[in-house]
């Protein structure tokens, strides 16, 4: 049987005798019985075997070294008062495949630095068995969130002609070595997706509610510890939504996630709070108990050009309209002044892509990014300008050729009332719910500058 089923119900099975196989954690010889602990992967909860000598095979069953993997028959035994509920009282070992001795993760501390060398094992340590239990609760929570408001999941391509977000992040895709594009595959340059958006916009106009959920590639020189090359993201478009619904479903969404992984994760969360970060259970109960704040833009720029005033040592300290909000700010504004998640609105359009709705203002686009504490932006989204002249105007003054956008800005000529979406970084959002400090704890094998390994 599976450690998870005994572990969701041992009372039922005390004095019953039941069969695992699973992997030897730690193993060690006691007067007059042994402790076998194991773990068969389906839990991140382990199980203690005790047996004795007189057990058949004990030369080879007492030789089983770390990471091997055994097959144990035997009773269960309720132990009120031990920190295990229950323990196996062994009366048959197999010893199915002995590991070898120097197993690189042996059973003490080991740096998050040397386990990402060691990404194809660290899976089995308890800190990663619950960011990526949680993870995948994360992914199915969403899919649920979705599926339940009548949204529509769109699988959009993943190899591209265009730079959804203008940024020239794109990793070319080729089969060729001369960069002559019109011989190559598609006969025309081709790139990993940075945001399946546009696609998205387009299928909105189909069934007004859509999702994406899929990897995006960014090719940013970025060696931070919240950028990776490979990332999944979220994005979600809606027909005739506005940039107040588009905050609102923002909300919603992260809640609901918080929510079911307090419903099913917590043995993943309260490991994730002892080890990764304190006070993490109290921080995820906020979130869903209060509302997420609200500051525009300007306001956010007055606050923080207070705060330099009142001599808070930011790096940049130049803080006018027109700033491109840095992680230190993001964190300032929603760590120190609203001490919970921020929406940061209205941002000055220079800053911003060109699809993003210019307010009646003249300066500024209906955009909204979501800062949390610890992580800065989790999500970022707008309105999305529906006006075609001033899409197109948009796209030349900010260099994108609006011919190789033809089908996008053509959607706006067919009936169109305003679409509204975000997009939400995964590991960010994983970050977020179980305090790893690195992306790189959160992906199973993070690609990130000058590191592609397994
Ligand atoms: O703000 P971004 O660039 O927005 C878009 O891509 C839009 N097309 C979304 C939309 O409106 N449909 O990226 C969205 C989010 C960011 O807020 C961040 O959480 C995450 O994606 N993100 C990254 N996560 C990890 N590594 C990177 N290099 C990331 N770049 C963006
Ligand atoms: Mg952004």
């Amino acid at each position: 049987m599976e450690l998870k089923e005994l572990y969701s119900s041992y009372e039922k099975y005390d004095g019953k005798e039941i069969t695992i196989i699973a992997r030897v954690r730690s193993h060690r010889q006691g007067k007059a019985v042994n402790f076998l602990v194991l773990n068969d992967g389906t839990t991140i909860n382990d199980i203690q075997v005790v047996y004795k000598s007189e057990i058949e095979k004990y030369e080879e069953v007492s030789s089983a070294r770390v990471s091997s993997i055994v097959e144990v028959s035997g009773k269960v035994v309720l132990t009120p008062g031990k920190p295990q509920p229950f323990e196996i009282s062994a009366s048959k070992i197999e010893l199915l495949d002995q590991a070898i001795e120097n197993y690189p993760l042996q059973k003490k501390e080991h740096s998050p630095e040397f386990l990402r060398e060691i990404a194809h094992l660290r899976a089995r340590t308890k800190t990663f068995q619950s960011i990526f239990r949680i993870r995948s609760a994360a992914a199915f929570a969403i899919h649920e969130f979705f599926n339940q408001n009548n949204f529509i999941y769109v699988h959009t391509p993943i190899l591209t002609e265009n730079d959804a977000e203008g940024a020239g992040e794109t990793f070319v895709v080729t089969t060729r070595t001369d960069a002559n594009y019109e011989e190559d595959f598609f006969g025309k340059k081709a790139a990993l997706t940075v945001s399946g958006q546009l696609n998205a916009e387009s299928f909105a106009q189909a069934f007004k509610k859509v999702y994406t959920f899929g990897p995006t590639f960014r090719a940013e020189n970025s060696y931070t510890s919240r950028h990776a090359a490979e990332f999944w993201m979220i994005e979600p478009e809606v027909a005739f939504a506005d940039l107040k619904d588009n905050i609102e479903l923002i909300e919603k969404m992260v809640k609901h996630i918080v929510n079911y992984l307090f419903k099913n994760n917590m043995d993943e969360l309260n490991f994730c709070a002892q080890n990764l970060e304190e006070g993490l259970i109290e921080k995820l109960k906020t979130i869903i108990e209060n509302d997420f704040a609200i500051t525009p833009y300007e306001e956010a720029i007055e606050i923080l050009k207070k705060a330099v005033a009142d001599g808070v040592d930011f790096e940049e300290k130049n803080i006018e309209f027109g700033l491109d909000l840095g992680t230190e700010h993001e964190r300032y504004l929603c760590e120190v002044v609203n001490k919970k998640p921020t929406f940061v609105t209205n941002y000055p359009k220079e800053i911003k892509a060109f699809y993003m709705k210019q307010n009646e203002d003249g300066k500024t686009v209906a955009a909204v990014d979501l800062l949390v504490p610890g992580i800065g932006e989790l999500v970022g989204g707008s309105q999305r300008e529906d006006d075609y002249e001033k899409l197109i105007t948009r796209c030349k003054e900010m260099n994108i050729d609006p011919e190789e956008l033809w089908w996008y800005n053509d959607l706006r000529q067919y009936g169109y009332y305003k679409s509204a979406g975000f997009g939400l970084g995964f590991e960010r959002l994983i970050m977020y719910v179980t305090g790893a400090a690195n992306i790189r704890d959160v992906l199973p094998f993070p690609r990130t500058p000058k590191n592609l390994l397994f």
